[in-house]
């Protein structure tokens, strides 16, 4: 196991004063009381903020040597740093953004410089202890700058970003005038972990729609990296909540309310104060719970629990005296002398009262307008061992509600349906609750927060390996002179180039990219070698090819091999016919219709759908519906389907590029022979090789290729070298 450096702007410490002496306190929060539990078998470092201004020299030497005892150390923030970038960019622009409360989203330069100014504060403190094995885990939306500013100075870092709430859709992401520059930060990591597949889709579209880069099943190539992008929904520690240990420090209040749960049905409710838990909208359906059913008065009563949180914030404040007002309102209009149906506590719990609370509770009302995960439900979920009860309600937009499936499930703007979610609560029978308690038990001892750390940790060092393994790939600078001395050293030289994504980059019109002088100099120069023959393989039509290359005498294939051409003049491939065309058009045409921006290129014996300039989402969709579509004809006419760089091609069965190349591998026993592509159509020419030869796969994706370089440029580099070394 690495050494791990867990970065957050929360230490799962806070210090605080009182008369003057600094005391250390558990942190609020989910990030911090799940990571705390993080398994003890890895050596571990923890750089966060310590949730206070210490601004007196010898009380920050007293906390950088306490904190360093239990592995952890302080960055610590000015007054002024605290107020533009944790409540303000962290806290009024990007949290409510990220939890679609745009109506709150501050656009504030100022708050944007504090906070690129901070994640540069929290990098520096990394490279002052990183060491090269380690693994740096950057955790939140306070720090999303954090692994870009890392990855710029230590390219081969292992890095990986864990992102505790929402990502929100891309509509609402692109409103960020900063998106740019967060998504640069965040695809610095070598791996981004979501708590569901939903953000984990709007960040991939966001990456895609604003910087253009596409995945492939969640993996993203950023400058020659490889981006692993997956979801790993967040455990709590199972064990801790199931079977606490030391009960007897439950306080008397605590005591009182164990009592009292005896006498009527406790409804429990916890949140930290913030307007994403959807406080007010609880505390309204609960009021309607009460003005419709007068039966249940004095038989049921709602534990409100809500923990002080960013409270120099406005909108906080403001929710702080909206919830004082509904409190007092219904406590008023509802209560009677010898009962309170809403009793509210503006505090925090300690963990021993607060599993009590849990286990005393009939009911759980978790209910946010919208919450990364919520551990709370899952705590609650996890306390009720040895047959106690308890029904959790919790909101659909909570990430929790995708694993805790058996709970009720409710939409939280639904007044109506919350207050039927509460009837049936109260009226469950035992046996109900129990199962459904059981079910939901099951998966959270299994997917509890050590397989979380570990499978994030686990999935990371896989991907770093597999990184370098693409990179012992690469074309070094000792296999190039290699190459360049072996082509020297040889009289008969075979040189197979694929041309479109090789000798020149993709173009939105396939007729835009055509051969630049330069590339045309180099081919003449390596057909003028004696003893080298250059031919190019392509997909491309005839016309187009001997249009571009006709003057050179140089050998081409067409059509992926439908056509070849040698002394000026092409031939046709044997078994190739076109009969099937009038079948297939109609589909592509229908297709065309339905997705603007895509057209059919018709070639002698192929057809071919390109869609580069549509939607990916999109191109996707329809590639699986020709797919279908053609299902029956490709089987009755023998034909294939082929999926290039943004096209699909028909075309007769059994062409290819590899045999088309074999024409040319056979005419003579070659002394150097070298093959040069860059997608899937070229594998078949890498594989008609034989072993000596040089396959060369240009980008970093998965190839049967020798050897690999990375960009259209690498690739010219490589053959104006072949064509100045004889
Ligand atoms: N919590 C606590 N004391 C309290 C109330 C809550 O320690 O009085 C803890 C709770 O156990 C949970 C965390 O605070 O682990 C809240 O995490 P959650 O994911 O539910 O919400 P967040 O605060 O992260 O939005
Ligand atoms: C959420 C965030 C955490 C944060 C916590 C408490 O769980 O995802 O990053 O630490 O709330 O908020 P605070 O502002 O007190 O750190």
């Amino acid at each position: 196991m690495p050494r791990i450096i867990i970065v957050s702007n929360r230490l799962p410490v806070t210090i605080d004063r009182k008369q003057g002496e600094l005391i250390y306190y558990p942190s609020a929060g989910g990030l911090a009381t799940g990571l705390s539990s993080l398994d003890q078998s890895f050596e571990r470092l923890w750089i966060g903020w310590p949730g206070q201004v210490v601004e007196n020299d010898t009380d920050r030497a007293t906390i950088v040597r306490q904190f360093r005892r239990d592995g952890m150390i302080p960055v610590f923030l000015s007054q002024q740093l605290i107020e533009d970038f944790y409540e303000g960019f962290s806290n009024k622009t990007i949290w409510p953004h990220f939890h679609y409360f745009t109506q709150y989203t501050s656009y504030n330069d100022r708050y944007w410089e504090a906070y690129s100014e901070v994640n540069r504060m929290f990098a520096d403190m990394v490279a002052r202890v990183v060491a090269p094995d380690d693994m740096v885990w950057v955790h939140d939306y306070q720090l999303m700058l954090v692994p870009g500013m890392l990855r710029d100075r230590f390219p081969e870092l292992s890095i990986g970003f864990f992102l505790h709430i929402p990502f929100p859709s891309y509509e609402l992401f692109r409103t960020l005038p900063w998106r740019e520059e967060i998504l640069a930060g965040l695809l610095g990591a070598d791996q981004l972990g979501f708590h569901t597949f939903g953000y984990m889709r709007h960040f991939l579209s966001s990456v895609y729609r604003i910087t253009g880069v596409e995945h492939n099943f969640g993996k993203l190539i950023v400058q020659n990296r490889m981006v692993n992008v997956d979801v790993f929904p967040m455990g709590i520690d199972y064990e801790k909540y199931a079977f606490p240990d030391n009960q007897d420090v439950i306080s008397e209040e605590v005591r009182f309310m164990q009592d009292y749960s005896k006498r009527m049905k406790l409804i429990l409710s916890i949140d930290r104060l913030d307007y994403s838990k959807g406080i007010p909208e609880r505390i309204r359906a609960y009021e309607l719970f009460l003005r419709r059913h007068p039966q249940y008065h004095g038989k049921v009563s709602l534990f409100l629990v809500v923990v002080p949180s960013r409270s120099n914030v406005d909108q906080y404040q403001d929710l702080k005296v909206e919830i004082d007002t509904m409190v007092g309102r219904i406590n008023g209009e509802f209560g009677t002398f010898y009962w309170t149906p809403l009793r509210y506590y503006y505090r925090s719990f300690p963990f021993h009262n607060l599993v009590a609370l849990y286990q005393a509770s009939h009911i759980a009302l978790i209910t946010p307008l919208r919450d990364g995960m919520n551990l709370v439900a899952k705590e609650y979920v996890a306390s009720k061992q040895d047959g106690r009860l308890g029904v959790l309600i919790l909101s659909e937009m909570a990430g929790a509600a995708h694993e805790l499936t058996e709970s009720l499930i409710i939409n939280p703007h639904d007044a109506n349906q919350f207050e039927q979610a509460l009837v049936r609560a109260i009226e469950m029978p035992e046996e109900e609750q129990l199962r459904s308690l059981g079910d939901m038990q099951k998966k959270l001892r299994r997917y509890d927060v050590k397989h979380w750390a570990n499978n994030f940790i686990r999935q990371q060092m896989d991907m770093k390996r597999f990184q370098q393994d693409r990179q012992t790939k690469l074309l070094s600078d000792s296999s190039r002179q290699t190459l360049l001395e072996s082509y020297r050293a040889s009289n008969s030289r075979l040189l197979l180039l694929d041309y479109d994504g090789t000798l020149v980059g993709f173009k939105n019109e396939p007729s835009e990219a055509y051969p630049d002088e330069e590339l045309l100099e180099v081919l003449r120069t390596l057909k003028k070698q004696e003893g080298t023959m250059p031919v190019i393989v392509s997909g491309r039509d005839r016309y187009t090819l001997e249009a571009w290359f006709g003057d050179l005498e140089i050998d081409m294939v067409s059509e992926h091999g439908v056509w070849l051409w040698s002394d000026r003049k092409w031939k046709l491939n044997e078994g190739v016919i076109a009969s099937w065309k009038p079948a297939v058009m109609p589909i592509l045409e229908n297709l065309v219709e339905r997705t603007p921006g895509s057209f059919i290129e018709e070639k002698d014996f192929t057809l071919a759908w390109h869609y580069r300039r549509i939607d990916n989402e999109l191109g996707a969709n329809r590639v699986r519906e020709i797919r279908d579509e053609l299902i029956y004809l490709t089987a009755n006419h023998n034909l294939q389907v082929l999926e290039g760089n943004k096209v699909v091609e028909i075309r007769n069965a059994g062409i290819n590029k590899g045999k088309a190349a074999t024409r040319w591998l056979y005419r003579k026993n070659w002394d150097f022979i070298m093959a040069i592509g860059d997608d899937h159509t070229d594998e078949d020419t890498f594989q008609a090789l034989p072993e000596q030869a040089f396959s060369i796969k240009v980008g970093l994706m998965r190839s049967t290729a020798k050897y690999k370089v990375r960009s259209v440029e690498e690739a010219r580099d490589l053959l104006s070298a072949l064509s100045k070394s004889r």
